[in-house]
């Protein structure tokens, strides 16, 4: 397994563009199973998850030519509608492919999908939702087996604003017979982004990133060549890296209004912070001051998969904090590694306290999720000495080549394989394949 070797304690300072969203160019990718032609993705991401979803899809039958950045979907030939659970079992996304096979071929196999341990994260709404468009879902051994004659549209009432079920249940409608109406539907911009997807293929989708999402149904899809949006997550936690280790980024090809929340945690521990129409500079103080109580929910919240940097930014800062989770029920294990770096962080239930030391210093942690391997990572920048984080394959499902993005900006880092060789990153045959 990989580990990187970070060497500490040196403000981060220059610029970096982020890729595109990791959590919007999945849902896209599955919804391209249900458009018979050949969808191009112009700015795919270098990424472990989407090199998995790229497998489910070749799986279905589906011919899948990569180009550097360029990714091109041909779904023409898709004869498949069964995922095996191997292939379900590697990350979340692979439930979003649900939706997109009922549509295409009135079934799908799968089962429940993988992704980060960091809460019980069922697959309920997803269930109830396709059933509401007049899915048959039946659930044996922990298989899901989905059968729809005709899927009709219908009013879906989300109890909790998930955001995998609102795109689940927004694809399939594209298909359904008639009008859908998703009401208290999740609002985080990459739905938006799926929606201007879809439009774009020839849907009539209305009012993603509100509560309310109307699906008019029945519209033939034709492929297009897209561009996916910047990632909201990948950037706020360089904003955060640059933050930790009291330096400055400008951070280019995101809207300061995607991560409005997380700007105003940052301004209230001390950074100083500019907005572009698509940029952010941030200059940090040498150290940081507590935030106070932050409770990461649903956009336009906190988010919570930068809830994990966020407690890496309080270890090191100036007073005690409050962190709480408020959308997934076990998301602090990176709170036991940074206690071996010297951190204070008392965790109860969804809430973690932090009281914050001068300094962090240098250790061996383990990344057990991505969001808490990147937090890790920000821990690391901000120590004094040198650390080590092994595990970091699941750090590879959300950040693309993040050594290299950090050595821009002045970070000392090596990423090295088990036998302490220095490595090129997420494994060069993944992402240069010419047809996987
Ligand atoms: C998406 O996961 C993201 N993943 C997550 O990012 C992100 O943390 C999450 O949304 C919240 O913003 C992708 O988009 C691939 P949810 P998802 O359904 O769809 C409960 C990362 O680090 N729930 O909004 O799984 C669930 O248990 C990843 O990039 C049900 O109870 O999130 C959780 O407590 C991690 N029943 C809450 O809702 C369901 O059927 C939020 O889950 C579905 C969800």
């Amino acid at each position: 397994m990989d580990s990187y070797h970070i060497w500490g304690g040196k403000p981060l300072s220059g610029e970096l563009a982020v890729s595109a969203a990791k959590n919007a160019v999945l849902p896209i990718l599955a919804a391209t199973a249900m458009i018979p032609g050949e969808t191009i993705i112009e700015n795919c991401p270098e990424l472990s998850d989407v090199h998995n979803m790229c497998e489910i899809l070749s799986h279905l039958g589906c011919r899948i030519t990569r180009e550097g950045a360029l990714l091109q979907v041909d779904a023409k030939g898709l004869f498949r509608c069964s995922i095996p659970e191997a292939m379900m079992k590697r990350m979340r996304s692979s439930v979003f492919l649900a939706g997109p096979l009922l549509s295409r071929c009135g079934r799908a196999e799968l089962c429940a999908p993988g992704g980060c341990a960091i809460g019980s994260r069922p697959t309920d709404l997803h269930v109830q939702g396709l059933s509401a468009l007049s899915a048959e879902i039946s659930q044996q051994q922990g298989r899901l087996l989905c059968r729809a004659g005709q899927l009709l549209g219908a009013e879906v009432f989300l109890s909790y604003p998930s955001v995998g079920a609102t795109e689940n249940i927004l694809m399939a409608a594209v298909s359904a017979k008639g009008e859908t109406v998703i009401r208290n539907a999740a609002r985080e911009p990459e739905i938006v982004d799926l929606q201007n997807f879809l439009n774009a293929c020839g849907a009539d989708i209305r009012g993603a990133g509100t509560e309310e999402i109307r699906i008019k149904g029945g519209r033939r899809l034709s492929p297009v060549r897209y561009r996916v949006m910047g990632d909201r997550i990948e950037g706020g936690t360089y904003l955060m890296a640059a933050a930790a280790t009291g330096g400055s980024l400008r951070l280019r090809g995101i809207s300061p209004q995607w991560i409005a929340a997380e700007l105003s945690v940052l301004r209230r521990m001390g950074c100083r912070i500019e907005e572009g129409a698509q940029e952010v500079f941030l200059q940090a103080p040498s150290r940081l001051r507590s935030p106070g109580e932050v409770t990461a929910q649903p956009w336009p919240g906190f988010a919570t998969d930068l809830q994990s940097p966020l407690l890496s930014l309080c270890a090191s800062a100036e007073g005690t904090s409050t962190i709480t989770d408020a959308v997934f029920e076990r998301r602090f294990q990176c709170a036991r590694q940074l206690a071996l770096m010297g951190a204070d962080i008392e965790v109860l239930d969804r809430t973690a306290v932090v009281r914050g030391v001068p300094m962090l210093r240098g250790s061996r942690v383990c990344a057990q999720d991505l969001r808490g391997g990147a937090a890790l990572m920000i821990a690391a920048l901000a120590a004094e000495g040198k650390t080590i984080v092994e595990n970091i394959c699941h750090i590879d499902r959300g950040y693309g080549k993040f050594d290299i993005a950090l050595q821009t900006l002045g970070a000392h880092i090596e990423r090295r394989s088990a036998d302490g060789r220095k490595t090129a990153g997420v494994s060069e045959e993944q992402t240069t394949k010419k047809e996987a």
